[in-house]
């Protein structure tokens, strides 16, 4: 593309952007497990005035948009009431789960820097189902990533915990739940051990942070996650998720303004303007803040319990349906609206492209440690009335995706690649291995069958090289 010599006219380029949707998901229709969270068309309305109203003010400066400081502060608000924050706790607004986990792991290492002075090589324990984010920080912040397994119900091991800890620890990890199998760590025993340790401890709401004391009021057994859990010292909560507001909207919280300190960035080693960040991002619209406040005041909590009602009903619907097949297995009972299941008889990789051709839209998880390939559910309010066609149209594909040999491929790959260091890999075996996946030449493969085979064959540090090389490639 080059830049056009004469503007287009605003007809054309409306019909050109309109174009330029062919081959999006449908999110529209209802048939879509997770990426949009569609709170109805009333909501989604309210959403987008507002967000269009401050689609131009900038969140750089606080002071020159005191509307958006208000914004932030009532949103952080109504967050710490809602998470038992009492008096001390305090929060800001980032644009998304990720960048509130980057800023929470920020704080956690620079406050260690303060009060650890000797800790030269920070470590973070993470639980192997903790969200990738946590893995993006610590490479963006050198902090070193120090696993722990989960049981067979995949909740982190506490014993495993209290042995992980070293000198060097700043900060211990639980989700609320974790995205994967939609379960909660135990989250008062982790905190209770880095309490005992004078560590910090962050509990990963970013999916589960907002709805989860809806559920609880509904009588669902919810374990405590939130500041009311002693040891608790910062939580990460997204509202563009389950909150059900535009994207661009998540909160970072803290038990107290001590901790949060150490994650704002302040700059006068420049020529420039004087620079405070409450976020990583500098000039940012103040559209996803603007959104949130009036998606959350909107909807309110008897909007917000609606949902969530529905939501539970709907998840048990679902969960009865794929409990009831002898061909899928449910991972782990879920302490939430999302799970996943699997297969010992037939290709997972197959069903779900079989799903997808037919105008749904559901996740494959590639198997990691003790959790072996899976489909992911995560199941939202528009989801609500096509659970029973989607229980329909799974028992089918099951039927249609039955004797698909697979396996094949995936056991070449794991013979030849189980021990090769892929840093050692030339840029010509990558080659041949992403062509073997289907994925070497133009475009998006229409099946996913093949690529998700081998990745699931190799080891995750291989699988990292892969999909960056092919990012690399095709941007
Ligand atoms: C538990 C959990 N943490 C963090 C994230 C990252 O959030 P985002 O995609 O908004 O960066 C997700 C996303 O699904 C999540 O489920």
């Amino acid at each position: 593309m080059i830049l056009p010599k004469k503007g287009v006219d605003k007809t054309e380029i409306s019909k050109r952007l309109d174009a330029f949707r062919t081959g999006d998901l449908d999110w529209r229709s209802g048939k879509v497990f997770g990426y949009v969270f569609d709170p109805g068309k009333e909501a989604m309305e309210v959403g987008k005035e507002a967000y269009m109203k401050f689609l131009t003010e900038n969140a750089l400066d606080f002071t020159s948009f005191p509307s958006l400081y208000k914004f932030e502060k009532e949103i952080v608000e109504m967050a710490v009431t809602h998470l038992n924050g009492g008096t001390e706790a305090v929060g800001n607004f980032t644009s998304g789960g990720t960048e509130s986990i980057i800023l929470a792991v920020k704080a956690a290492r620079d406050h260690a820097r303060v009060h650890k002075p000797g800790i030269t090589e920070p470590e973070m324990i993470l639980p192997i189902t903790a969200h990738a984010a946590f893995h993006k920080a610590a490479r963006y912040l050198n902090v070193k990533v120090v696993p722990i397994p989960v049981d067979d119900t995949f909740r982190a091991d506490v014993s495993a915990l209290k042995g992980a800890i070293t000198p060097n620890t700043i900060l211990i990890v639980g989700s609320a739940p974790s995205y994967a199998h939609g379960v909660i760590d135990p989250i008062a025993a982790m905190a209770a051990v880095a309490k005992e340790n004078g560590l910090l401890f962050h509990t990963d709401g970013c999916v589960g942070a907002f709805m989860l004391p809806f559920f609880k009021k509904l009588g669902e057994p919810v374990p405590d996650f939130d500041f009311s859990v002693p040891g608790v010292t910062s939580i990460s909560m997204d509202l563009h998720k389950y909150a059900y507001t535009p994207k661009g909207a998540s909160l970072v919280l803290y038990r107290n303004r001590e901790i949060r300190r150490h994650q704002i960035f302040a700059c006068s080693h420049w020529t420039g303007y004087t620079i405070i960040n409450n976020a990583i991002l500098s000039s940012r619209t103040g559209g996803p803040m603007a959104a949130a406040y009036a998606v959350l005041n909107f909807l309110g909590e008897d909007g917000y319990m609606d949902i969530a009602r529905k939501k539970i009903e709907a998840t048990k619907k679902l969960l009865a349906g794929v409990r009831k097949h002898k061909d899928l297995r449910i991972m782990s009972e879920p302490d939430f609206c999302m799970f996943s299941f699997t297969s010992d008889t037939i290709s997972v990789f197959h069903l779900i492209d079989e799903m997808n051709s037919i105008g749904w839209y559901i996740q494959p998880a590639l198997s990691y440690e003790n959790s072996r390939q899976n489909i992911h559910l995560s199941i939202n309010f528009s989801n609500v009335e096509w659970v029973d066609a989607f229980i329909k149209d799974l028992y089918k594909s099951i039927e249609k995706v039955r004797g698909v040999k697979y396996g094949e491929l995936g056991d070449v790959l794991k013979k030849e690649f189980e021990n090769k260091d892929p840093d050692s890999l030339s840029d010509q075996d990558i080659r041949q291995l992403l062509e073997m996946g289907s994925i070497g030449g133009e475009g998006f493969p229409e099946a996913m069958a093949d690529i998700s085979e081998m990745l699931n064959a190799l080891p995750a540090k291989l699988r990292e090289r892969l999909l960056i090389e092919y990012t690399n490639g095709i941007f």
